[in-house]
């Protein structure tokens, strides 16, 4: 079944939201409100239309599927938002905060017991992000773990982003780190702390697809020029 959608990455961003709401895959009610949504939200510049797989809740469409998008920039943006579904998911955003404590589980509450980030995103002296995390997950306590187990500066804070100023975000180098885009995809490749987000122990959702299809998403944004979901795309 195929879906046919105008405004590519918004919409994608729409059924991505519905399906964060439901909590579950997508069903059909939702394609035919994703139909809707496209026929009457009309606008009047020439839709770019394509057929996009459906896909669920934790699975990732690949590169490939962005292929029929004719605009370079829309199958871009398109990609990213794609690949959004996945540093946007609470297990990415519970360590990017955008304030001075971790957060924690799916509705990203506060971290309990209280910490603070530090200094150095690694705790306080007292108390440091590895007093208690260890570099695997430790199952009996409940406690995730992976190497070198600390916040990301506050500067790369993801959490309560759009896909769209996320995006920004992640292309400025005062802001990632300074990083190339090509240095991003490496650390989406490599980094053990992305790579925990696929295996968070302890029944906690991983998030979506593989670690090999995000990094494939975040590859083909690059390569097809890196483009930006437009503010549109914001709710
Ligand atoms: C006193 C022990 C302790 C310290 C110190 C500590 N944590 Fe935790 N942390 C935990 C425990 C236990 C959990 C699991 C809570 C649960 O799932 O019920 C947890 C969960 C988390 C999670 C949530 C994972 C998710 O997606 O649900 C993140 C993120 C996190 N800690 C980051 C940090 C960071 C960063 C620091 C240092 C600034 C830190 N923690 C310091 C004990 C600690
Ligand atoms: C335990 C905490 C933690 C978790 C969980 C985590 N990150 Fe990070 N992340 C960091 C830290 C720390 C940095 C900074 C590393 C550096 O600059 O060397 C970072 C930096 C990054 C960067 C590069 C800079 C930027 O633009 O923000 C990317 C990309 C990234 N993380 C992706 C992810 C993704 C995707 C996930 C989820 C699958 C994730 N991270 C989960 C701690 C975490």
């Amino acid at each position: 079944m195929t879906i046919r959608v105008v405004r590519v990455a918004g919409t994608v961003y729409q059924e991505w939201m519905l399906t964060k709401r439901r909590g579950a895959g997508l069903g059909a009610g939702a394609l035919v409100l994703l139909i809707a949504f496209a026929g009457c939200g009309g606008r009047s510049s020439a839709p770019a239309s394509l057929p996009l797989p459906p896909t669920s809740k934790d699975a990732l469409r690949a590169p490939e599927d962005f292929a029929g998008i004719p605009d370079r920039d829309d199958r871009a943006r398109a990609l990213f938002v794609e690949a959004s579904r996945v540093m946007l998911h609470p297990r990415c955003t519970n360590c990017h905060p955008a304030g001075d404590s971790p957060t924690q589980g799916n509705d990203g509450r506060l971290h309990d017991p209280p910490v603070a980030r530090g200094p150095k995103d690694r705790g306080v002296p007292a108390l440091e992000c590895t007093s208690c995390h260890q570099d695997r997950n430790v199952e009996l306590a409940r406690v995730p773990g992976a190497p070198s187990w600390h916040l990301a500066p506050i500067e790369m804070a993801w959490a309560d982003k759009t896909p769209a100023t996320l995006c920004d975000q992640l292309k400025d180098r005062k802001r990632n780190g300074d990083r190339s885009l090509d240095q991003v995809v490496e650390h989406t490749a490599h980094d053990a702390l992305v790579g925990w987000g696929w295996a968070p122990g302890h029944g906690r959702e991983p998030v979506p697809g593989t670690r090999a299809q995000f990094t494939a998403l975040v590859a083909a944004w690059v390569k097809e020029g890196a483009a930006c979901p437009k503010d549109e795309v914001k709710r």
